[in-house]
């Protein structure tokens, strides 16, 4: 397994995904040359006991400032592969990140914080969704550098968290699952066949699939977008599944998109920060996170700078990731 000669460096990783991925790393520690996570004093501090877990596993806790160019050189020469799950906060360090990383040789393997909504390809009018602006500069920084042979990449896209795109929470429209009120929310119409399909994937699977991707053989994930999954369905399949689960009937509540799109453009004119949620539960709905038209591997291509497919190279990636049924998907995160 190519996994027993990596050194693993997590950044981000006590975020609320990365905290997901670096679970997944701890009881694998004895297989890999080094583990590591960078995080800053103030999380030391603040999740003492998540530090404790990490040392108690063998990994080891690395504490600096990522602004801190010359330390961040310094930790990044220890590893071969560095994972950000860096929040969307601080998504604008990644360029200055992977430039000294870059930097480096032999050259590093970088995952980049993405874990969410296909950029690039899905929908269309995505490119210029306004949460996607600083992911796309990191992946125009990154993929110049992987052209240069500098640095490798993979990106592992996942769609919405289910964790939370199962759950009602936006405020002033019903979306999801609202159990106190046993009810469904559904963006758009009644008729199933004119829904939208979405994929998504929960934080335990994300993590399950990040560590594949580190373990495979490095050709089959370098310069790639994954795009994994939980479940691929239209939400009034969601919608039947959680009655089965449930062992009751829900309520479906159903609101149209130019509803949500109304409440987005307010929450985007009011500056509210959480206009950002209001914006991927709008492309989920409209269809722009279905995975099941797609191929789960595109790899650059060096010389033209285009993704294509490469279905002999990806054929085995995720087959240790185990697919299980919706209702099991569900069962994970709402019992
Ligand atoms: N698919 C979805 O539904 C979905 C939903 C939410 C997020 N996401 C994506 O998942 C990725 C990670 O997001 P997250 O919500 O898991 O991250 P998060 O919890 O906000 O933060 C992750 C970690 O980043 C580190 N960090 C360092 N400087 C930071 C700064 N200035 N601001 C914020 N974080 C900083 C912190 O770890 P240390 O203290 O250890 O350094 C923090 O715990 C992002 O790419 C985001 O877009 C996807």
């Amino acid at each position: 397994m190519a996994g027993k000669l990596e050194k693993i460096l997590l950044i981000g990783s006590t975020g609320t995904i990365g905290y997901h991925i670096l679970q997944a790393f701890l009881p694998k520690v004895a297989s890999f040359k080094r583990v590591a996570i960078f995080t800053s004093q103030n999380t030391v501090e603040s999740k003492k006991d998540l530090i404790a877990q990490v040392k108690a596993a063998g990994a080891e806790v690395l504490v600096g400032d990522l602004g801190n160019e010359a330390q961040v050189k310094e930790t990044f020469a220890g590893f071969d592969t560095i994972i950000s799950a860096l929040g969307r906060g601080a998504l604008h360090l990644q360029p200055g990140l992977i430039s000294i990383a870059a930097s480096l040789t032999p050259p590093k393997r970088f995952f980049p914080s993405e874990y969410g909504t296909d950029i690039r390809y899905d929908p269309v009018t995505s490119p210029h969704e306004v949460p996607h602006q600083n992911k796309l500069k990191v992946r125009a920084h990154i993929e110049a550098l992987a052209r240069e042979g500098k640095i490798t990449y993979t990106y592992v896209v996942t769609g919405p968290f289910a964790d939370t795109f199962f759950i009602s929470r936006l405020q002033g429209l019903a979306v999801g699952l609202n159990i106190g009120n046993a009810t469904y929310g559904i963006v758009g119409p009644e008729d199933p066949t004119k829904q939208a399909k979405i994929s998504g994937t929960t934080y335990s699977d994300t993590a399950r699939y990040v560590l594949s991707a580190v373990q495979a053989p490095a050709e089959t994930t370098k310069n790639a977008t994954l795009r994994v999954e939980s479940f691929t369905a239209k939400p009034s399949e969601l919608l039947k599944s959680f009655e089965t689960v449930l062992g009751k009937s829900l309520k479906p509540i159903y609101s149209s998109l130019d509803e949500l799109r109304k409440l987005e453009k307010a929450k985007s004119e009011a500056k509210d920060p959480s206009v950002v949620v209001y914006t991927l539960n709008r492309i989920w709905y409209e269809g722009g996170s279905d995975f099941s038209r797609k191929p789960v591997a595109l790899y650059l291509d060096e010389k033209t700078g285009e993704d294509v497919e490469d279905p002999e190279k990806s054929k085995d990636l995720f087959k240790d990731v185990p697919k299980r049924p919706l209702e099991e998907v569900i069962k994970e995160i709402i019992l």
